[in-house]
């Protein structure tokens, strides 16, 4: 290893503003570079949240979508996806075993679906969960773009958080992943978190990596985006390709599987010295490709995870990407399994906490 260059990176590693070009160096780090930026990211993140990891418990309540992105399993126009819709009953049930099972916060998410009656479910659903908990779970929803007046009423029944990925920053390659029509605009996405955000929601969004087109200026963009945003929370992963989805033609020019999961660790190590308090989590798809693909995002930076509590019958239909992992299991399986796991990853377990962003916080004192 060349010593000018090993100092240079260590410099970049201990600044507290970085540049673009500095963030291009940290994503691009390989070999004992890439050690310097894990052990670096860990700290920060012990120093700034802590140990602990927080779990949200997450329901995919339906996979109908009005959207057809070109990424995405469960797009309008994959007919071969059989969709579901849970009852308002399975819903109330899979929260109240996150809340049982002390899994500080809940997650409701599913296909893009915007009407008036869908609005009045997710508001009424929300009372529903509030009251049945004593307002002890923490609520966080992931439904897509919707109207400010919807986002208004769903923030006033208690949903606290929202996730709402702006998949690429850079509006050209979003425009290269999404159809090119009104339901799919680039700049309606990004008013959407604004209005989140006004609100007073603790905004979450998140982009893929290493998708096609894609380069590492691109993903140092949107971490510039998030810094520039003042995101409070972060959910991001690999693209995955999907057989019935029209990037999958673009397959042989992904990065292989296992250099896609190193880029996306190298990228949540990145945001949390960029951003030191926010909240990251290891997203699933990470998983999908290294069984213990979370256990490793946690330590390199995250400090959330989203156990799938879908009931289990409904889990395979809810398929985004390939080889999406514990599509066979049942939610009570997961409780166990992850315990051990996170212990393993040297980390800690809020159990009971909302473990809200610190970072949301500090921004609105
Ligand atoms: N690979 C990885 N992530 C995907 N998502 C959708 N399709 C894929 C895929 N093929 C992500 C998007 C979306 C989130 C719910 O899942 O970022 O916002
Ligand atoms: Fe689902 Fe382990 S996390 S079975």
């Amino acid at each position: 290893m060349n010593k000018t260059r090993m100092k240079t990176f260590t410099t970049i590693l201990s600044q507290k503003e970085f540049s673009k070009q500095d963030i291009v160096t940290l994503l691009a780090a390989q070999g004992n570079d890439e050690k310097l930026l894990f052990a670096r990211s860990k700290e920060i993140k012990e120093l700034e949240v802590g140990k602990k990891v927080y779990y949200r418990g997450l329901v995919e309540f339906s996979n109908i979508c009005s959207k057809d992105c070109f990424y995405c399993g469960i797009r309008k126009g994959n007919t071969g996806v059989s969709r579901f819709n849970l009852s308002d009953e399975q819903i109330l049930k899979a929260a109240d075993f996150a809340h049982k099972s002390g899994y500080g916060s809940f997650v409701m998410q599913s296909g893009e679906i915007s009407s008036p009656a869908f609005t009045g479910r997710i508001e009424k659903l929300l009372r529903e969960i509030k009251h049945m908990t004593n307002d002890e779970l923490g609520i966080t929803i992931s439904l897509g773009e919707q109207t400010e007046e919807t986002y208004q009423r769903w923030f006033n029944a208690g949903a606290h958080r929202y996730l709402l990925r702006i998949e690429s920053s850079n509006r050209e390659l979003y425009q290269k992943l999404h159809p090119n029509d009104e339901t799919h605009d680039y700049q309606k996405r990004l008013d959407c978190l604004y209005t989140l955000k006004k609100i007073g929601y603790q905004t979450g969004t998140g982009v893929m990596i290493a998708l096609p087109f894609q380069t590492l200026e691109h993903l140092a963009d949107d971490i510039l985006f998030m810094k520039e945003f003042d995101v409070d929370m972060v959910g991001m992963g690999p693209y995955i390709e999907h057989p019935d989805t029209p990037l999958y033609q673009y397959r042989s020019e992904l990065l292989p599987l296992n250099e896609r999961f190193k880029l996306a660790l190298r990228m949540i190590a990145t945001l949390r010295i960029v951003m030191r308090d926010i909240n990251i989590a290891a997203a699933t798809a990470l998983q999908a490709i290294d069984p213990l693909g979370r256990e490793k995002a946690v330590k390199v930076g995250a400090n959330i995870i989203m156990p799938n509590i879908t009931p289990g019958t409904y889990r395979n239909n809810y398929k985004l990407y390939e080889n999406k992992p514990c599509v066979d299991e049942e939610p009570q399986d997961c409780v166990k399994c992850l315990d051990v796991r996170i212990k393993l990853a040297d980390a800690e377990i809020g159990y009971g906490e909302w473990g809200d962003s610190q970072h949301f916080y500090k921004r609105n004192e």
